[in-house]
């Protein structure tokens, strides 16, 4: 675990105040035991960069963290509440609570998979294509009141109450799109608490908001003005929140100060690129599952290896990432059996239409091009889907080249995490519309995401790429990964908060 300092500005701050972390989802979740396989029960890491950033700052601080009992595993964790509603959890040696908010199963459907996924998602990676969907109708209407309005109100209500039983000042971190009202029905209630909301996906341009009938945009730019801060990942996605506003609320915008005039407050906006937390990352790519992983693959591994490691999210652009290969397969026939491309994938949000669709569309897609070159006991694609984190990384530490090509990603850890553990100067194939190419594009191929001949063409590059040049590049990648690590994310947020927010001796 990274900690903050505590001789710091945000040292100072957390040990003065009790940080509130507000999540849809909680950081571990309980896998039960099987007696078949004879595994025990066990609790697991969630999937996605923000449980992994905001588990740092659990840990660090003993925050409470506020979370959707999403499904029965969750209930099965909250039923071991004490009395104050709090599961006290022990996560790499640090112990922290999650407070569950339990909403009910149709709210939390119409919530998380008819407006937070199938809606919000989309517009914040640009998903939809237009001319055909999304329709706006009554259904919209009644989910987006029914389920996103009822289950953020729920949320706040939780927030509010630890707000009030917490013993010192509350720092409230609001995290991601699905909890974008809750900030201003908190505000409601605690008009001086400190309030802040990280973004972790893209902010597009204004004229992808307008896709929201006028009150719904309006209600969420007004839900997340009622922060101090509003951050995100990169320089782009400020600017596009700060157009945003400007356009849709016609507030005043002061763009030299990254600032938003609202209600008679300013709330900063703020890049605060994520790191990883590198110690715990190299930690792990040297555990022991991680090196029995590492020498059974290495075995009957080929002489280069492509990587990719993702949800199966429409976002993460995987059947382009494979039509790229399968190009770059036809015109270079010295490569078969010698290459071979490893897709470790993660289901995700399998209850949503277009995610099963697309999960087929990746399965078919490998299906094809391995029935169209498999030769001689040489599969070009070799996919697995499932979570084990010691297994991703122990291909992380083996990879030649590791391709990262979302259309539009909010920062994306895996293209952090892989050169840090990766053994033999692997090279990064990198999307311009990653949030992660800002700091790492100088030393990665950039590809368009889009443009499946350029991709095939740096996949190619990467391939036969000198090892002076690999080594250089590796070691800068490394360099900048190592530089902004995950204490620093939130080391910056908290030195922020501690200079804007309401002063400590004005609370209550
Ligand atoms: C992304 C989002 C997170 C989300 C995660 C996993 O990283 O930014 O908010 O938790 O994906 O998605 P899920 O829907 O399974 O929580």
């Amino acid at each position: 675990m990274t900690a903050v300092n505590p001789a710091s500005v945000a040292g100072r701050l957390l040990s003065s105040c009790s940080p509130i972390i507000v999540a849809n989802r909680a950081p571990l979740t309980l896998e039960e035991a099987d007696p078949i396989l004879g595994t025990p029960e066990r609790l697991v890491k969630g999937s996605g960069g923000l449980v992994s950033a905001m588990s740092t700052l659990a840990q660090a601080t003993k925050a409470i963290w506020v979370a959707a009992a999403r499904d029965g595993a969750d209930e099965a964790l909250a039923a071991r509440a004490d009395e104050n509603g709090h599961v006290a959890l022990e996560d790499s040696g640090a112990s922290y609570a999650i407070s569950f908010v339990h909403p009910s199963k149709e709210a939390y459907h119409l919530y998380y998979n008819r407006i937070s996924n199938p809606l919000l998602w989309f517009i914040h990676h640009y998903l939809w294509d237009l001319s055909r969907e999304p329709v706006i109708d009554s259904r919209t209407e009644h989910a987006w009141r029914a389920g996103y309005v009822e289950v953020n109100r729920l949320f706040a209500q939780r927030v509010v109450e630890e707000a009030r039983a917490a013993a010192r000042p509350p720092l409230i971190f609001f995290q991601d799109y699905q909890l974008y009202l809750a900030p201003e029905m908190v505000r409601r209630e605690l008009p001086s608490a400190s309030l802040s909301h990280f973004i972790h996906v893209p902010w597009p341009n204004p004229a992808y908001w307008r896709i929201l009938r006028s009150e719904v945009r309006e209600a969420i730019l007004t839900g997340l003005l009622a922060n101090d801060v509003v951050g995100f990942h990169t320089h782009q996605d400020v600017r596009n929140f700060l157009v945003t506003c400007e356009d849709l609320l016609h507030t005043g915008v002061d763009f030299g100060q990254a600032m938003v005039y609202f209600a008679g407050r300013k709330v900063h906006v703020h890049a605060y690129p994520l790191g990883i937390d590198v110690a715990e990352m190299r930690a792990m790519a040297k555990a022991e599952k991680t090196q029995e992983w590492f020498d059974r693959f290495a075995q009957s591994r080929c002489e280069q290896i492509i990587l990719r490691v993702d949800r199966t999210d429409l976002s993460k652009n995987i059947v382009r990432g494979f039509l790229a290969y399968e190009r770059m397969l036809e015109a270079h026939y010295e490569l078969h059996g010698k290459v071979q491309f490893i897709a470790y994938l993660q289901e995700t949000r399998q209850n949503i239409d277009d995610y099963r669709s697309y999960l087929g569309s990746v399965l078919s897609a490998v299906a094809r091009i391995n029935r169209r070159f498999s030769s001689g006991g040489w599969m070009p694609i070799h996919l697995e889907i499932e979570s084990n984190i010691h297994k991703a990384v122990s291909l992380y530490r083996q990879y030649d080249v590791l391709l990262v090509n979302p259309i539009y990603d909010g920062m994306n850890l895996v293209a952090k995490e892989g050169p840090v553990c990766n053994e033999r100067d692997g090279v990064l194939v990198l999307s311009e519309n990653a949030g992660a190419h800002e700091e790492l594009g100088e030393f990665a191929l950039t590809v368009n995401p889009f443009d499946v001949d350029q991709t095939a063409e740096a996949l190619y590059l990467a391939l036969a790429m000198e090892p002076a040049e690999k080594a250089a590049r590796a070691d800068r990648l490394r360099d900048v990964v190592e530089r902004n690590d995950v204490s620093d994310w939130i080391s910056a947020q908290l030195s922020d908060l501690a200079m804007l927010a309401t002063p400590l001796h004005l609370w209550r």
